[in-house]
């Protein structure tokens, strides 16, 4: 029986992926913004309007689920020097690194944060992404973090992609700053102000040397739970530390980065249930041949995100898309996971898992189309965007060229 007519018909797919596997002559449809029908075309309901996915691959809109997004000024240099053979703790000793990006962002208005902000989040856009995190972490005053967080919530009241803040003042101790002085601001002032005006969802620790202990870490993770910040560690990025343990001793939602993650560590995430959010794109923009190790995580049953880092130090790159040849390339991951990793496992990383990432009746329309026959394409095509159409809540919000223009198969 042909249920009740819906406003618009996806139609046409060569492919439509969601939850871990790709499925054709399937048709989606939307009603009110919702999805309202999943299934084989020839059972599709009456629509008011189709649109014609070419024999093109319809996918859950994409989630980034790790960025820094909002920051002024940039480190062009700094990459410049390291290609040549500095190192990123080094630079980060000379005054340079974080607080380089912290200097510029102090100096910078709400105003020009968002406007600095806003075409990396076209951007992402135009990888197909509906959904990203953005974290603060560039402030390290009270004021200034809270600046950057309000940053976020003006550019997700004004853009299409939702955004998911994350308060991370606990991403360096800023110079001139006393260490237990600043770790007591932290967690005695930013968090709950942060917290009480509903800035942010998560809270995040740089655990790393030069960075914050683990201990220091738990504290900061505990502090924000108890303000109703849910946890998430930058973990074991640089050199081993005890984080991805960390992340699972306090259920860290998502522990990020894990290219020197300990098989200890791999096993208490896959305890606590904590999602790897991996970013290929540091490693490799940092010149590093490190590697997290994303076939023991998935093996271990740890759900593997992927996510861009999008940043101006360690991978200044908003294109979600290449992160996927990364994924495979240098993960190991196959083409079904290295989607899943952007769609529902990116989802839970974020806390939205229930609205976001997969495409199932009565779920909002976040939906992307690329140009690709199938889900083993979107890979395959390296730092290509391949993008025709994205959706958010059944609206459409970006347009790609025609697929004449972009069918490279
Ligand atoms: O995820 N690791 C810490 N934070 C960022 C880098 C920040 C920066 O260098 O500006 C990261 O790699
Ligand atoms: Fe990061």
């Amino acid at each position: 029986m042909r249920g009740e007519r819906v406003d618009l018909l996806f139609v046409g797919a060569g492919e439509v992926f969601t939850d871990g596997a790709a499925r054709s002559g399937v048709a989606v449809g939307v009603r009110g913004g919702t999805i309202a029908f999943v299934g084989p075309a020839a059972e599709a309901p009456e629509a008011a309007e189709t649109f014609d996915v070419a024999g093109g691959l319809l996918t859950p809109g994409l989630v980034d689920p790790h960025t820094h997004l909002v920051f002024a000024g940039d480190r062009a240099g700094e990459y410049a020097e390291r290609a040549t053979g500095a190192s990123y703790l080094e630079i980060a000793r000379r005054g340079g690194g974080i607080a380089r990006t912290m200097h510029a962002t102090r100096a910078a208005s709400v105003e020009t944060l968002v406007a600095l902000a806003r075409p990396r989040l076209d951007q992402l856009l135009r990888c197909g992404v509906t959904t990203a995190e953005v974290k603060s972490g560039y402030g390290l005053t009270a004021a200034d973090e809270r600046k950057m967080l309000e940053v976020v919530r003006r550019l997700d009241a004004e853009h299409p992609v939702d955004l998911v803040a994350t308060f991370l003042g606990a991403h360096t101790v800023p110079p001139d700053t006393q260490r237990a002085a600043y770790l007591d601001a932290v967690v005695g002032e930013m968090i709950p102000a942060v917290a009480e005006a509903g800035l942010a969802e998560f809270c995040d620790v740089f655990v790393e040397r030069g960075a914050f202990t683990v201990d220091e870490g738990r504290r900061v993770l505990e502090a924000g739970l108890r303000h109703g910040l849910r946890p998430k560690v930058h973990a074991d990025q640089l050199s081993p530390g005890g984080g991805a343990e960390l992340a699972a001793a306090v259920g860290a939602v998502s522990a990020d980065h894990l290219e020197h993650v300990s098989r200890g560590g791999i096993e208490a995430l896959a305890k606590a249930g904590t999602v790897a959010v991996l970013l290929p794109g540091a490693a490799m923009f940092l010149g590093s041949d490190d590697r997290a190790p994303a076939r023991a995580l998935a093996a271990a049953g740890v759900p593997v995100a992927l996510s861009t880092d999008c940043n101006p130090g360690t991978c200044h790159s908003t294109n979600l898309l290449l992160m996927l040849t990364l994924g495979m390339s240098r993960l190991g991951l196959s083409p079904a996971e290295v989607l899943d990793a952007v769609t529902r496992h990116a989802a839970r990383a974020v806390g939205r898992e229930a609205v976001a990432g997969r495409i199932a009746v009565g779920r909002p329309a976040d939906l992307a189309v690329f140009d690709v026959p199938t889900h083993r394409h979107l890979p395959y095509h390296f730092g290509m965007l391949p993008t025709r159409a994205v959706f958010k809540g059944g609206r459409r919000v970006y347009t790609g060229r025609g697929p004449a223009d972009r069918r490279t198969g």
